[in-house]
């Protein structure tokens, strides 16, 4: 597999591989380029939905919101990061739905709120805008390593409660007062994953972290920016810039993600797939009873 780095610390874009036609030795190849880099790119695919999901089923389980993970034989329809309603029109930028998208655009990992957190999420450029609308990726494997110490300590043997509400509180209280946004209990995981196939640990947060577990409100909401202050500068970030046809997957137990701003009279379209983190994922270590 040929490879070209993204960044000097994480990331990789692999040249010669077809996804829509990914046999197992090529996958053992891609996990195994996933687990060390924690992001890769891919261009100029020709990748349908049922390849993406065929590609998802690689990874592991699909993420259905409705049920959690998708039941063997259920239809599901792959997921759109889209302004474009059925009837083509784009939503207006004040529009809930515009906003939920905005909602994006905090750092955060996919899924930390549900009872199966995501391993990955497999997006595809489908329709692109002019300017702005990049995908900005921070490793959070790197972040960590670098970390100070003091503020190592703080959070290291700590855990984070995570709730799909708190995010959306933070652009609208009318967008997170929907139904949609209460379907959870609030989570809670421990701050740092440990990769079980190279041993390596990242910070484990989000958008959604609004808690850390035993310490006070104020200093716990406090300590979560400061910790996504860090793992955030631009050392850590890798910056996507869509064309139709770019696959996109990053590692969410060691990468933060976010959205940027577009002009929203134009339309953007992304597919999306999350894959649920399993026991060889590391998952069942980064649960917490309390
Ligand atoms: C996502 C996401 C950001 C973007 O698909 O989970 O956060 O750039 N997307 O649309
Ligand atoms: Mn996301």
């Amino acid at each position: 597999m040929h490879t070209t780095p993204l960044t000097d610390r994480f990331g990789v874009e692999v040249h010669d591989i077809d996804l829509g036609t990914l046999d197992a030795d090529n996958f053992a190849q891609v996990r195994d380029a996933f687990e060390t880099h924690s992001a890769l790119l891919f261009r100029n695919q020709t990748i349908d939905d049922a390849a993406h999901m065929r590609l998802a089923l690689m990874f592991g389980p699909i993420e259905d919101r409705e049920t959690d993970t998708l039941e063997v034989g259920k239809e599901f329809k792959v997921p759109r990061v889209s302004n474009v309603r059925e009837d083509g029109s784009v939503t207006p930028e004040m529009d809930l739905h515009t906003l939920n998208l905005k909602a994006n655009m905090l750092w955060h990992a996919d899924s930390t709120f549900l009872p199966k957190p995501a391993l990955v999420n497999i997006l595809i450029g489908r329709v692109v805008t002019e300017t702005g609308g990049a995908t900005e990726l921070a490793c959070t494997r790197a972040g960590w390593a670098d970390m100070p110490p003091a503020l190592k300590d703080r959070i290291r043997d700590r855990a984070v409660w995570h709730r799909l509400s708190h995010s959306r509180a933070r652009i609208s209280p009318e967008l997170a007062a929907l139904p949609m946004f209460h379907k959870w209990p609030d989570q809670l995981w421990r701050a740092v994953w440990r990769n079980p196939v190279n041993g390596a640990e990242a910070l484990y947060i989000a958008s959604h972290a609004f808690a850390v577990e035993g310490m006070e409100n104020d200093e716990g909401t406090k300590l979560i920016d400061d910790l996504i202050a860090w793992v955030t500068q631009p050392q850590y970030t890798y910056a996507h810039q869509w064309r139709v046809g770019d696959v996109l997957i990053w590692d969410q137990r060691a990468v933060l993600h976010r959205g940027t701003a577009w002009n929203y009279k134009e339309p953007r379209v992304l597919s999306s797939i999350c894959v649920t983190a399993t026991a060889t994922d590391g998952v069942d270590a980064m649960r917490v009873i309390v």
